[in-house]
């Protein structure tokens, strides 16, 4: 990897940071924001590229009814590596690289908060996803129980349940050092004149974000240990022999589960908030909204859990409660997609790749919203509870949702991280064959779903053996398309045009946030630098 050029010139202070080394001990000893951002975003790719090969693997087994590739077992295996990888290994930590990238820039800071801490938050996490993987060379192999690790089936598991369960403290304690580092650094480091009304977009969905992750992670872990202890101390938390309640262990995940959902889903939002405006040559519609909307949509996400759990047994009170709680957040995510639909109103449009992903991101996320909305209603749910229909809504919120705004965010701010254009003409190919390829994938589940084909099963009936097929090919399709992503970035890097100082025509995006007077970022480069 070749050292990352500030398109600007001017340097950012950026060799102060580690010591004169220089190769792999430069990337193993970095307190620079710039380094760790960049680190962060390469293990996310490793990370997708993993939890896709395994998604493939499960594309594969269900490619026919009947078993062909894989045992039963193994495929259990797959489903739970795919969910654990893709949602903690892929997708929180591109956020967070985007964070580490942007954050200290757009508010004029020199550097995180605390930015040795911040080298650990990194290094802690490829520890973390070994554990997963040398889980499925212990006896009995990885845990076949769904990514969401419900008791009773986590007590019965071998050895490799206790390395995941080790893996998911790992990953909680760098997610929460890497949200104080967030909080501490936008509350304590904008430059003067930058109040936090001020900020882009994208600081604000991530401070919101950091608050949730240091309330939920904690949750979650307190849940995986108390699996530990029922395995290996003799309590019996969740074993109704014992005076205990295994859905005790769904309401304590669930309570950690739906913030998850807005941990990976704010950030999005805060992406897809600057690049629009950027291509619409318009300040953000509705800016001090937005930030209320953000808060509305943290605050009820604590208060929704057990739409997850509408089938254990709930008292009908509490079906309603959960139902309109849940239905209740339609209100503040509405009124974001309005916001963003009202910047582009009557903006000078253009549509390069970063906006293609950012629309298709508007699109595509929204029918997930409007598929979990259907979900919402416990009525409806006790029919589709984990079915299919399941699995199309939440991969439109995370598969195509998430990883979109990350491909918006990538082609929007690769020519400020590299210095390099990456090849437009490509750029679209991947958007287009994504696009296409992931809504081959997903679309029809709704209908395997709506026809009552179980999730997490490594085989079924005849009748859901067309859309099926349809699923996988798409998949395929899709899982080849992200070569070409790898291929674009690496041919940027190496070969790409040098990036023009405004390279999205005057609209870039540090300098269009909702105020009258753009404010440029560099100005802020004048703050003395912390040692
Ligand atoms: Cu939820």
């Amino acid at each position: 990897m070749s050292a990352v050029v500030d398109s600007h010139g001017h340097g950012h202070e950026h060799h102060d940071h580690h010591g004169g080394y220089s190769g792999i001990m430069r990337w193993i000893t970095t307190t620079n924001h710039k380094d760790i951002g960049t680190l962060y975003l390469w293990f996310s790719f490793i990370m997708f590229m993993t939890g896709g090969a395994m998604a493939m693997v499960i594309r594969l087994e269900l490619f026919s009814p009947g078993l062909q590739w894989v045992d039963p077992d193994f495929f259990n295996q797959m489903t739970t590596m795919h969910g654990l990888i893709m949602v903690f290994g892929a997708i929180m930590p591109a956020f967070v690289g985007f964070a580490n990238w942007l954050i200290p820039m757009q508010i004029g800071a020199p550097d995180m908060a605390f930015a040795r801490m911040n080298n650990w938050s990194f290094w802690i996490l490829p520890f973390a996803a070994s554990l997963l993987v040398i889980s499925f060379f212990m006896p009995g192999g990885a845990p076949g129980v769904g990514w969401t690790l419900y008791a009773p089936l986590t007590v019965q598991m071998g050895i490799g349940m206790d390395l995941t369960i080790f893996a998911v403290h790992l990953l909680g304690m760098s997610s929460i050092m890497g949200s104080i580092n967030i909080i501490t650094t936008i509350l304590n480091l904008r430059a003067p004149g930058m109040t936090l009304m001020r900020m882009p977009l994208f600081c604000w969905t991530w401070l919101i974000t950091a608050y949730l992750l240091v309330a939920a992670m904690p949750v979650l872990a307190g849940a995986v240990t108390m699996t530990l202890t029922d395995r290996h101390f003799g309590t019996t938390f969740f074993n109704a022999a014992g005076g205990g309640d295994p859905v005790l262990y769904q309401h304590i995940f669930w309570f950690f589960g739906h913030p998850e959902v807005y941990i990976i889903a704010l950030p999005a939002f805060g992406v897809i908030s600057q690049v629009i405006p950027a291509f619409s040559r318009k300040p953000l519609f509705g800016y001090a909204s937005m930030v209320y909307a953000t808060s509305a949509i943290a605050i009820l996400s604590f208060i929704v859990w057990a739409h997850h759990m509408y089938t254990v047994g709930m008292p009908v009170t509490g079906q309603l409660f959960f139902m309109y709680a849940t239905t209740l957040i339609a209100v503040p995510t509405g009124v974001k997609v309005f916001n963003w639909v009202a910047t582009m109103w009557k903006g000078a449009l253009s549509f390069e790749t970063p906006m293609l992903f950012a629309i298709g991101f508007l699109f595509l996320f929204t029918l997930g919203g409007f598929t979990g909305l259907v979900l919402s209603l416990a009525a409806v749910d006790i029919q589709l509870h984990d079915t299919y229909y399941v699995v199309a809504h939440f991969h439109y919120v995370m598969a195509i949702g998430a990883v979109f705004a990350g491909f918006a965010g990538v082609y929007f701010w690769l020519p400020k991280w590299t210095g390099r254009m990456y090849d437009e003409a490509l750029g679209k190919w991947h958007f287009w064959l994504s696009t296409i390829f992931i809504n081959i994938t997903f679309f029809v589940q709704h209908f395997s779903g709506l026809a009552g084909m179980p999730r997490r099963i490594p085989d079924y009936p005849l009748m859901f053996e067309t859309w099926n097929k349809i699923s996988s090919i798409g998949a395929f399709g899709f899982g080849l398309s992200q070569l070409l992503f790898l291929y674009i970035v690496l041919k940027a890097i190496r070969s790409g045009e040098k990036a023009k100082d405004k390279q999205w025509e005057g609209a870039d995006s540090l300098e269009w946030t909702h105020l009258p007077t753009p404010v440029p970022y560099h100005s802020f480069e004048t703050q003395p630098v912390l040692k």
